[in-house]
């Protein structure tokens, strides 16, 4: 598949001025301002395919912000490079804005008082979008993002979550064949995030829009995302699929096993990588590493030696290890 963007070693550091207090300190910060210097992005690469929905994941602060407005051309990288659809975002500005589509979930690129549709209409004159093509999508959009309701009123009267559709709504109307979502589903409820969602999902699989998408909603990439990227404290210290977080982070699987009788089992607790965490009467509980165990010549062990009443294998929950990268880092 061809490659829509090639990020290179993207680094972004942001001088912070450092401000003393007091009378001295307000002198001190005339003449002699001291400065901090933030790494936001330190050192990233990837390469992004047509047709990919890429999400980015990560705490706040991260740096998952940084990362997409240096690909959607809003901010230049410090150090490194980005090629997207063959420009440069930032130095090929305008011929690369007719080409994407960006949403910030923080902040709406739509006017506060005018009703959305002639917010819309303005953006078919902006990007020159053909008549038909306009009215097209924009028929598509109000269906699918249900918008009919209220497309005649001003942002100010929305919920967030009609807000959000809207918003989305703006920055396709041009086509775009590469969408920047940036926590397009912060604040928003469940029902709410959950039609942003398959709107992305549609976007992607039936019109074929190459995706990237942040957020610190493991739900939201597990739901649209077949790919997935995890930015902690600029750096990016996963790249792969969703189901591949599990092996790489090494993840414990628990295993519950009931028994015909109350046995006594510290025959299998000598195994060095396997923990028992709980024995109730017959009930016992096993933890241990995918890849110390093989889980096939543990399961046939126990039913060579005990008699098994049921047996039950929980993988990890995906949501808890990323929320333990975040809280541990790795
Ligand atoms: N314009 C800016 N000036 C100074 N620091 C910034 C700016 N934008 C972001 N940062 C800092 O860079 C880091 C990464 O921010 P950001 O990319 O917004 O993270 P995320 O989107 O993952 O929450 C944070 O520490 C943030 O405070
Ligand atoms: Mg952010």
């Amino acid at each position: 598949m061809e490659t829509v963007i090639e990020g290179k070693r993207l680094k972004k550091t942001f001088k912070i001025s450092k401000r003393e207090k007091g009378l001295f300190g307000h002198l001190a910060n005339l003449f002699l301002p001291k400065y901090i210097h933030k790494k936001a992005v330190d050192d990233i690469s990837f390469t992004i395919k047509k047709g990919d929905a890429v999400g980015f994941i990560g705490a706040n602060g991260a740096g998952k912000s940084t990362t997409i407005k240096m690909l959607s051309g809003i901010l230049s990288p410090t150090e490194g490079s980005v090629t997207a659809l063959g420009l440069s975002p930032d130095k090929d500005r305008i011929e690369y804005v007719a080409k994407i589509g960006a949403i910030f979930g923080q902040k709406s690129q739509l006017s506060w008082d005018l009703p959305i549709i002639d917010s819309f209409d303005l953006l078919q004159k902006i990007y020159r979008i053909p008549d038909q093509k306009y009215q097209e999508n924009l028929a598509m959009f109000t269906k699918i993002l249900d918008m009919k309701s209220f497309i005649e009123q001003p942002v100010r009267q929305l919920s967030l979550g009609q807000r959000m559709r809207a918003d989305i709504a703006a920055a396709l109307l041009h086509s775009p064949e590469l969408v920047f979502f940036d926590e397009p589903t912060i604040g928003l409820d469940v029902v709410a995030k959950e039609k942003i969602r398959e709107f992305i999902r549609y976007m992607n699989k039936e019109l074929g829009v190459t995706i990237i998408f942040t957020t610190h909603d493991m739900q939201d990439i597990e739901k649209t995302c077949e790919r997935l990227i995890i930015i902690d404290q600029g750096k990016k210290i996963y790249d792969g699929t969703v189901a591949g977080i599990k092996t790489h982070f090494g993840s414990e699987r628990k295993l519950v096993v009931k028994f015909e009788q109350d046995y006594d089992i510290s025959e299998v607790a000598k195994t060095p990588s396997i923990k028992i965490i709980s024995k109730k009467d017959r009930s016992k509980e096993f933890l241990f590493k995918n890849e110390d165990i093989e889980v096939k010549s543990l399961i046939q062990y126990l039913f060579e030696n005990y008699q098994v009443s049921d047996l039950t294998i929980s993988e990890p929950d995906i949501e808890e290890i990323v929320r333990d990268i975040y809280d541990k880092g790795i």
